[in-house]
C-alpha cells in the first residue's frame, strides 16, 4: 500500500472513529496491570450522565501542578463539561482508594482541530497534595522543542478498553510501544507538534488509545494520546508533542 493511499485511510478512519465518538471510548491493548505507586501523576477523567447520575471513565490526564492537569483538547466535549465531568486521583484502581476533583477552569487550544493542537489543561477543586508520592506527584515535563529519537521505548497509560466490545477497565493499564521517527510517519498531519509510536507487531498500546493520557519516555511525559487508526494493524497511534507546548501550558495554568 502506498504512503498516500495508507494516509487516506488514516484520515477516513479518523473521521469515522470520531463521528462514531470512539475516540473518547479508549483502550490500551496489549497492557499490563500498572502497579500503584509507579505513575502518581495519571488521573481519570469522567463523564457523569445527569439523568441517573451515572459515570464512566473517558480519558485520561496527568497531574501538572496542584491545581492543573494536562489532557487532550478532544476530550473536552458537550457544553457543560465543567458541570457533568470529575476526575478522579491517587489510584490505579478506579473503585477504591483514589480522590476525586471537581474541574472548575478549562482551557483548550485555541487552534484545536480534528487532528492538530490536541491539547487542553483543566484547574480542579480540591487540589493535588503531594505529600504522599505513592499517590499523587506531577508529572515531568520536556524543555521546550524536544524532539525524541527513532526506537526509543514508551509507556503509554490508561484505563481504556482493552478489547472493542468490553467496558473500560478497572485498574490502570501500562503498555510498551516504540518511538518512530516523524520521516518514517505518514500518518502526521502537523509533524513538528506530533509523536509517533507503535510497535511493529501491531496490536499493542495503539488501539483507539486512551484519549488524553501519557506517553512516558525516561519518566517524561513527551507525548499526549491523541488518536490512532485501526487496532488491528501496524499503523502506529499518534500523540501531542508536549515539547511544542511548554509555553502555552506555563501560560495558561495560571
Ligand atoms: C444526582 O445527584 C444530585 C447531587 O447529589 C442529587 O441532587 C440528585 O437528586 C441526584 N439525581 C439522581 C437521579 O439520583
Ligand atoms: C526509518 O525506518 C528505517 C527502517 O526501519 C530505519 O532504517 C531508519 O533509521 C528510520 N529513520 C529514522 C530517521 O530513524
Amino acid at each position: 500500500m502506498s504512503y498516500t493511499v495508507q494516509f487516506l485511510i488514516a484520515v477516513i478512519a479518523l473521521v469515522i472513529v470520531r463521528v462514531e465518538g470512539k475516540l473518547v471510548e479508549p483502550r490500551i491493548a496489549g497492557g499490563s496491570d500498572a502497579p500503584q505507586g509507579q505513575y502518581p501523576f495519571m488521573v481519570s477523567l469522567h463523564y457523569m450522565n445527569p439523568v441517573d447520575n451515572s459515570s464512566k471513565h473517558i480519558c485520561g490526564a496527568t497531574i501538572l501542578s496542584e491545581n492543573w492537569i494536562l489532557t487532550a483538547g478532544g476530550c473536552i466535549i458537550g457544553p457543560n463539561f465543567l458541570n457533568d465531568h470529575f476526575l478522579y486521583s491517587g489510584s490505579v484502581d478506579l473503585e477504591s482508594g483514589g480522590r476525586t476533583h471537581l474541574p472548575i477552569q478549562v482551557e483548550v487550544h485555541e487552534d484545536y482541530f480534528l487532528g492538530g493542537f490536541d491539547i487542553a489543561v483543566i484547574k480542579v477543586d480540591p487540589p493535588f497534595d503531594f505529600t504522599d508520592p505513592s499517590k499523587w506527584a506531577p508529572v515531568p515535563l520536556p524543555q521546550t522543542g524536544f524532539e525524541v529519537q527513532e526506537g526509543l521505548p514508551a509507556t503509554v497509560l490508561g484505563w481504556g478498553q482493552e478489547t472493542p466490545n468490553t467496558a473500560t477497565v478497572q485498574f490502570l493499564k501500562a503498555a510498551t510501544v516504540s518511538t518512530i521517527d516523524d520521516s518514517n510517519c505518514s500518518m502526521l498531519t502537523d509533524p513538528a507538534n506530533m509523536i509517533c509510536a507503535g510497535t511493529s507487531e501491531g496490536n499493542i498500546g495503539h488501539c483507539y488509545g486512551d484519549n488524553g493520557g501519557p506517553l512516558i519516555v525516561e519518566g517524561v511525559q513527551l507525548g499526549i494520546i491523541s488518536y490512532s487508526i485501526a487496532c488491528e494493524s501496524t499503523l502506529p497511534s499518534i500523540f501531542t508533542q508536549v515539547s511544542s507546548y511548554i509555553d502555552w501550558i506555563a501560560i495558561h495554568t495560571v
